[in-house]
């Protein structure tokens, strides 16, 4: 199932604030035995409410989950759709963006998506789901080919 959101173009400044404050704190559940490199991540619904995340590694490290995933996963299961922003805290010198599996994972569920970075230095940065994932692979191409295997 593919919800499309329109996301707004623009946050509130207190928007921006408090969805970096909560992907902050998430970061501070991080489970980072092997990469130690915390990640926090924070979404707000269009319901208003806020949902987030933290990397979890596992020692089999291909079952770590992202931060961004864990956050997603959340408000999926809440049913709490549409994704309208989302802000991502890495204790990096440049604030991280999304890795591709996480771009990929939440294109499943938005058109497009503010996504807000930034470091524990408050160094901020702001791009955008669609220019991180072009060309992006989505359920269309499956759809097409309905009926097809029969
Ligand atoms: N990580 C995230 O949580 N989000 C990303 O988008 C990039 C990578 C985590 C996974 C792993 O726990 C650690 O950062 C190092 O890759």
């Amino acid at each position: 199932m593919i919800i499309m959101s329109k996301p707004d173009s623009v946050l509130t400044e207190e928007q921006t604030r408090t969805l970096l404050k909560k992907a902050e704190g998430a970061m501070k559940h991080a489970y980072i035995p092997y990469s130690h490199y915390p990640v926090g991540a924070a979404i707000l619904t269009g319901s208003g409410r806020i949902y987030t995340g933290c990397n979890i590694e596992n020692s089999s490290y291909g079952a770590t989950i992202c931060a961004e995933r864990v956050a997603a996963c959340s408000a999926v299961a809440a049913g709490d759709l549409p994704f309208r922003a989302l802000a991502v805290v890495t204790d990096s010198e440049e604030p991280g963006p999304p890795c591709g599996i996480c771009r990929q994972f939440l294109s499943e569920f938005v058109d497009d998506l503010p996504i807000i970075m930034a470091n524990l230095k408050g160094k901020i940065k702001k791009g955008n789901l669609r220019a991180y994932l072009p060309a992006a692979f989505t359920g269309a191409f499956i759809k097409d080919r309905e009926g097809e295997m029969e």
